[in-house]
């Protein structure tokens, strides 16, 4: 077989006000009339807030690993709605094409730019947040190993763009406040902190089949708690994302580190300052509180 070719490194350009680039604008119009179903369950984030993670348990919650599934990797159980890359499928055609009820389905949307459906069929929505310099961190080392997004250039160039919401899919600081703004007049939204998953994961799995109306098995429970540990997470080829082309894991492994403060071994003590003063003055108006160390 002939080697595939790579499509090239996307660059950044302003789509509606939002820092976008073309492998998730594409398919716009297909995106937008999507047509969502009630029992659809739409998993919101701004990138690397742990969408993975959060996805992996959804799945197990619902599904299990029944031995027909064993082999299908997350990132097709969970599809992620606006991918739209050459020669991939494209995330709406297998939202569409998923066989399971309920649906689950990724989205990096900012909440303005998601399809209409999923409001008017009042279908529920899990949105994680994750504090915002673990997640530039995180989303730096994502840049270095996934050709899909802009070349992220060096650290401190990129943390300046993260301030600026130069980054795919815009500003982390309008992406955490406009939906946290959305979940107080919708109410089927679920808003939880990948902190709190990393402190007791144990109870935030309770909060989701709470809001999900799910009741597992003690048993059941178990089993998704030992899945869905980093470790395990980071040995199983269904959710480490190494059958993707597109990602180098030999430059940064898709599961990198998965802590809580990971920050303190990149920001220096200036570019602390600098950022903290720049989130107090972003983050005023903000009922949010992000814990950056547990
Ligand atoms: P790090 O780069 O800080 O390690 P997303 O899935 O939204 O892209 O988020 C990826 C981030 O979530 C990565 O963070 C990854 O390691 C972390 N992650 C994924 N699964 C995890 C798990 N089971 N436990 C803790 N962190 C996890």
């Amino acid at each position: 077989k002939g080697k595939m070719e790579l499509p090239p490194r996307p660059t950044l350009f302003d789509f509606h006000g939002v820092s976008m680039t073309k492998y998730f604008t594409d398919n716009w119009e297909n995106i937008q009339s999507f047509k969502a179903r009630p029992d659809d369950i739409l998993i919101a984030t701004y990138p690397k807030a742990g969408t993975t993670w959060v996805s992996y348990i959804l799945d197990l919650l619902y599904f299990g690993e029944t031995d027909c599934r064993s082999s299908v990797p997350l990132q097709e159980r969970v599809p992620f709605l606006e991918i739209s890359v050459p020669s991939r499928p494209k995330g709406k055609d297998l939202a569409d094409q998923l066989p399971t009820a309920p649906r689950l389905i990724k989205t990096h949307l900012p909440v303005q730019f998601v399809p209409k459906s999923f409001w008017e069929q009042r279908s529920r929505v899990v949105y994680v947040a994750r504090n915002a310099k673990d997640s530039a961190v995180s989303y730096f080392h994502f840049g270095r190993m996934n050709r899909v997004q802009p070349e992220p250039g060096d650290w401190s160039c990129f943390l300046q763009n993260f301030m600026q919401g130069k980054m795919v899919f815009g500003s982390w600081y309008e992406h955490v406040n406009t939906w946290w703004d959305q979940k107080q007049t919708y109410s089927n939204l679920h808003y939880m902190f990948y902190e709190d998953l990393i402190e007791d994961s144990g109870q935030e799995i309770s909060r989701l089949c709470c809001f999900l109306g799910l009741s597992p098995t003690a048993e059941q429970r178990e089993l998704v708690q030992t899945k869905v540990t980093f470790d395990n997470m980071k040995q199983n080829k269904i959710t480490n994302f190494s059958t993707v082309p597109m990602m180098n894991q030999s430059i940064s492994p898709f599961m990198r580190k998965g802590r809580v403060g990971d920050w303190k071994n990149h920001f220096t003590v200036s570019q602390n300052e600098q950022f903290e003063e720049d989130y107090q003055n972003k983050m005023k108006n903000s009922a949010l509180v992000f814990r950056n160390e547990i």
